[in-house]
């Protein structure tokens, strides 16, 4: 899909795209559109631009063939998520109607500054256009070219570069969460990452299973001896700050299969855990595109990459494993092992990088799809600025998180009687705190968000349909913590706020 922004209509196109708002009396006023043509599409408006609402009005005159009317609903109640919903529906539209190309015109920016409109555009439409298709034998994808008319194309133009880059890694991270687990073992992520970072000039490393042993790597260790596919820990480093800055760590949990081990999950429970591996395939993501971008930041990613099968050589309930920290914690439950890879990785970046910052992205907990549904990821943090900033980009993604408290009374929730901790808390209260108290352990006091993405990875029974979140995995955390990163790399600015420096396309 190519993207192309001009000043003004140039030539044909087979559709042209306007957004209008609730009860608007009049079409939004272009240069390019025929008198004719306005009258006819004037006298379509009776669709009131509900939110969502598309009318194809076909038009008499050239230079295009249709002229396509989106509603925004109330213009009171455009949010951060309205144009990327609706544009990815004009997307959807253009494809289904087999159009090479369409021409869309973002609102006045007296309305919305356009630089935020059209990069919400573009990540609709690219979003909205996904499908898994690998393992079809007949790909059936056409996606449509998109003009954008703005009237300041070259400013603009790296809007839609940069928001390019950030949309692709969401589909990249998509691409391989949908992965099936025969098909996405660990050692298949390892080199997926090595790809990554020879394309991408970045640094990576893979401990190996051997040397994880050896290393001290208790939790890894354990969940990943009962499969063949052997466990590994994939590091990516990307330096896009001078050396001496400390580096933000980025940890993602990758069980390319949770089958729960010896304590088995149920058939119904164990369908669609590939997608346990979607935290790990978000710092994928963020890792491309950070180093697409040149973010001014040093980033490390950390991906604990572990198949959790039963079997005659897999840990058990009533093991006590030590560690990468030295903490022993006793095993209640081989399902709960997210936080045992977590807690190795955690602490190994702490040790290693003595990083400013820690964010990890997990499927960790069914009970954050009980707390909060498939909508909104549950957030713990051990500190408010960093919780508040993270809030900010939430509301500007339009990739929801709620923060759940973590007060004293949860730490102790996971103490053990024969070891320093266990690996679930009591019985299912608070089952998403006590995951997070688990994880606290390992991270000592460096600041903190954690992210449980159980609900919002792939699209599940209670997701709330969106065009640009098709069926499948969501790519859930790239855009949300690029725009983190991207607000706070040297006080620069979200591309989603405010306009994108230069520095930051050249
Ligand atoms: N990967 C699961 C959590 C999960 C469940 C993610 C459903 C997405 C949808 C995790 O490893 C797990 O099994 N957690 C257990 C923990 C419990 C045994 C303390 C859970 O949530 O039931
Ligand atoms: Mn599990
Ligand atoms: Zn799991």
């Amino acid at each position: 899909m190519k993207i192309i922004v001009r000043d003004k209509l140039k030539g044909k196109t087979p559709m042209l795209c306007l957004f209008i708002f609730e009860g608007s009396e009049n079409i939004p006023k272009l240069r390019g559109i025929t008198a004719k043509n306005a009258r006819i599409v004037q006298s379509a408006l009776d669709m009131r631009g509900k939110f969502g609402e598309i009318a194809l009005v076909p038009t008499p005159e050239k230079p295009y063939s249709r002229i396509l009317l989106a509603g925004l609903g109330e213009k009171r109640k455009l949010d951060a998520d309205s144009i990327r919903f609706v544009s990815g529906k004009i997307a959807q539209k253009a494809r289904d109607l087999r159009l090479k190309e369409f021409t869309i015109a973002p609102p006045p920016d007296s309305i919305i500054d356009t630089d935020v409109a059209v990069s919400q555009i573009v990540e609709g439409s690219k979003m909205s256009l996904y499908r898994f298709e690998h393992f079809k034998s007949t790909k059936m994808n056409r996606e449509p070219n998109i003009v954008i008319l703005a009237q300041n194309p070259n400013e603009i133009s790296k809007t839609v570069t940069a928001t390019e880059i950030v949309s692709e890694a969401v589909l990249y991270t998509r691409n391989i969460a949908n992965m099936p687990p025969n098909a996405c073992t660990p050692a298949v992520l390892a080199r997926i990452a090595k790809q990554l970072a020879k394309k991408n000039e970045l640094k990576c490393t893979v401990i190996s299973k051997a040397q994880l042993a050896t290393s001290g790597f208790g939790g890894i260790t354990a969940v990943g001896q009962g499969s063949k596919n052997e466990p590994n820990l994939i590091i990516l480093e990307y330096h896009g700050d001078s050396k001496n800055v400390k580096p933000t760590v980025l940890v993602g949990k990758a069980v390319t299969f949770d089958t729960g081990g010896v304590s088995l999950k149920s058939s119904d429970a164990m369908t669609e855990m590939k997608f346990d591996k979607c935290g790990g395939c978000t710092v994928l993501g963020i890792m491309k595109a950070a180093s697409e971008l040149n973010l001014p930041v040093n980033l490390v990613g950390i991906i604990p990459a572990v198949e959790n099968m039963p079997g005659a050589e897999s840990y058990r309930p009533d093991d006590i494993i030590t560690l990468y920290n030295g903490k022993t914690a006793e095993i209640l439950n081989t399902d709960a092992e997210g936080r045992l890879i977590l807690a190795d990785a955690l602490s190994y970046g702490v040790e290693q990088y003595d990083p400013l910052k820690i964010i990890d992205l997990a499927t960790l907990t069914g009970a954050c799809v009980v707390a909060l549904g498939n909508n909104i990821a549950g957030m713990v943090s051990n500190n408010d600025t960093f919780a508040q900033d993270f809030s900010n980009s939430s509301a500007r993604t339009a990739e929801k998180v709620w923060r759940l408290p973590l007060d004293e009374d949860y730490m102790d929730m996971i103490k053990s009687d024969v070891a320093d901790m266990k690996n679930m808390g009591i019985g299912k209260a608070a089952g998403t705190i006590t995951a997070a108290a688990f994880l606290k352990n390992a991270i000592e006091d460096t600041p903190w968000v954690h992210l449980d993405i159980a609900g919002v990875a792939w699209t599940q029974k209670a997701t709330k349909e969106k065009p640009y979140n098709p069926r499948g995995a969501t790519g859930f955390g790239v855009r949300l913590v690029l725009d983190y990163l991207l607000s706070t790399a040297n006080n620069r600015y979200s591309y989603l706020s405010i306009n994108i420096p230069p520095s930051l396309n050249s």
